[in-house]
């Protein structure tokens, strides 16, 4: 057996999500070895190829390879975005029945490889679905984590950006709780270029009135592009990478993303979206921040809604 001498990441599932993180992954360079597993394996061998084709400009010359679970034994990443996602008109959330049954199988296949890495869950509802994985593994809960809210941060600081005239990288903001309807914005921590964002509300009241636009479109992003186009993959495949990159190269970045809670916002036993450090050991702190009472109740709201889900898992 030839050892493994980089960072592998194995893909689990090539629908358009899937496939959207491989190629983020391939073009930024953060693994040495990529490997795709997915039922339809006459597609995923052609985007196998499709993918190594381009190898040549990636920043990293990256192995990349057709797998089956197998592969898994020595990964450093298992990326899950196999399941069935949303049609237009459903919830993240009606698709728990039918996709816990894929994770049943798939975290046991992935598991039975002698895997001991760092499970990423990208499927939708991906809180609940982060918890399965986790209670399913038996791995530590710290190695275990759900992109979570992660897009729909990216998206608020998009949306801010556009606001204020700034970049989204110049806006600290974050969407914490459920990744899904009930997905609250974090207003009374944000701030634009290290200035609070209630100060410049306060200096500009016109502009307040724009932040509740500004969250139903973070909210109901993902209900327009899935009726628009049917799917959305390029977003949430730039956050699975940016994830893997805090992951892999143990950079100690504070991302948001579902991770599994023991007394930070004053619950315990719930996977939901918080900011959260990431290094190679995966989520080693919660950042705790304190919220006003109104996002606090709406936390709360979030984190039981989840919690009632979460029990579909140990039926
Ligand atoms: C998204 O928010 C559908 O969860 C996916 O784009």
């Amino acid at each position: 057996m030839v050892r493994k001498t980089g960072n592998k990441v194995v893909v689990v599932g090539t629908g358009a999500v899937g496939i959207s993180y491989a190629f983020a992954m391939l073009s930024q360079g953060q693994c040495d070895e990529l490997v795709l597993i997915d039922l339809n394996k006459k597609k995923a061998k052609a985007d196998v190829l499709d993918l190594a084709h381009g190898v040549l400009y990636a920043a990293t010359p990256t192995q990349i390879a057709f797998g089956t679970y197998v592969d898994c034994a020595d990964a450093d990443i298992v990326c899950i975005c196999a399941g069935v996602a949303q049609k237009p008109g459903e919830t993240r959330l009606d698709l728990i029945d039918r996709n816990l049954k894929v994770f049943h199988t798939v975290v046991g296949e992935v598991m039975a490889s002698g895997f001991d890495g760092i499970f990423l869950v990208a499927t939708n509802p991906v809180d609940v679905l982060a918890y399965a994985t986790w209670r399913f593994s038996g791995l530590p809960a710290s190695r275990v984590i759900g992109s979570g809210t992660i897009l729909d941060t990216a998206r608020l600081c998009y949306y801010l950006g556009q606001e204020f005239g700034v970049a989204p990288v110049s806006i600290d903001a974050q969407m914490i709780g459920e990744h899904g309807d009930s997905v609250i914005a974090a207003w009374s921590t944000a701030s634009i270029a290290g200035m609070p964002l209630k100060d410049l509300l306060a200096q500009n009241p016109s502009k307040s009135g724009r932040m509740d636009e500004i969250y139903h479109n973070v909210r109901d992003a993902a209900y327009s592009i899935i009726d628009a186009k049917g799917a959305t993959c390029y977003g949430i495949a730039m956050g699975l990478a940016k994830i893997s990159q805090a992951l892999l190269h143990n950079q100690n970045i504070v991302l948001t993303v579902s991770t599994l809670l023991h007394g930070a916002y004053g619950h315990h036993d719930v996977y939901i979206g918080v900011p959260a450090v990431l290094n190679r050991n995966g989520v080693v702190r919660v950042i705790d921040k304190p919220l006003d009472a109104q996002e606090q109740a709406q936390f709360d709201q979030s984190a039981a809604i989840l919690r009632d889900y979460q029990q579909k898992v140990l039926e």
